[in-house]
């Protein structure tokens, strides 16, 4: 099994989080993403097209690697393992969905808010936690204060996030991967712009690419 670590170390610096809309979309927008290298995917739970997605995405081999967003109970954790999902990410702690990441031994990227749900994280041995809503909990600033006290947890922040905030979200060291949905518009996948997701995600990569270290 991979270590969440490990998943968003392979994540190209960006953790895409996508609202499908229809599950057929799902491997052409792998193919449009994962052609910049971004070939870590976040399904979010919140369409019915999702696990659906998600189980195509699995099935479908090794270039993708795909995790179930917006996890919030037992059941759709349940589900979503089924379905094949490599990663379980909530927006917030859930002990439901903490248990079902036990059991199956599938990573769980927990959402948290503050020093003291950073700390019950990283305490249950979590190495990586998502900061949610990063952008109304103290962005920038909110990360470096957590890397003084507890620069062993890696945050992935999500929320709010932006091309031109991204590269001082990933200039911190104990940023390995932002997330967010500004590369995979919900109205470009339903449309099937592929040509306009595969530019995004190229501006994207740019980006990243100019990020030092
Ligand atoms: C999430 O579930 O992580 C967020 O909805 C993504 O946030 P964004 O849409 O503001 O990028």
């Amino acid at each position: 099994m991979s270590s969440m670590n490990s998943i968003l170390a392979r994540a190209n610096s960006v953790l895409p989080v996508v609202v499908l809309d229809d599950a057929s979309a799902a491997l052409p927008l792998a193919d449009a993403l994962g052609g910049q290298g971004f070939s870590v995917l976040e399904i979010t739970l919140r369409t019915s097209a999702a696990i659906d997605g998600i189980r195509s995405l699995a099935q479908h081999g090794e270039q993708t690697t795909v995790g179930a967003g917006t996890v919030l109970s037992h059941e759709q954790a349940v589900v979503a393992c089924d379905a094949g999902a490599q990663f379980l990410v909530s927006p917030g702690f859930s002990q439901a969905v903490h248990q079902v990441a036990v059991d199956r031994g599938v990573p769980y990227l927990a959402g948290i808010a503050t020093p003291s749900e950073a700390i019950a994280v990283a305490g249950l041995g979590y190495q990586a936690a998502k900061l949610f809503p990063a952008n109304v909990v103290g962005g920038v600033e909110m990360i470096k204060a957590l890397n003084s006290v507890l620069p062993e947890l890696m945050i992935c922040p999500t929320g709010g996030l932006s091309l031109s905030t991204m590269p001082d979200y990933l200039s911190q060291p104990n940023v390995p991967c932002v997330g967010g949905s500004w590369l995979v518009p919900r109205g470009l996948i339903h449309a099937g712009e592929w040509s306009a997701l595969a530019d995004l995600a190229a501006q994207t990569a740019a980006l990243v690419a100019r990020v030092p270290g």
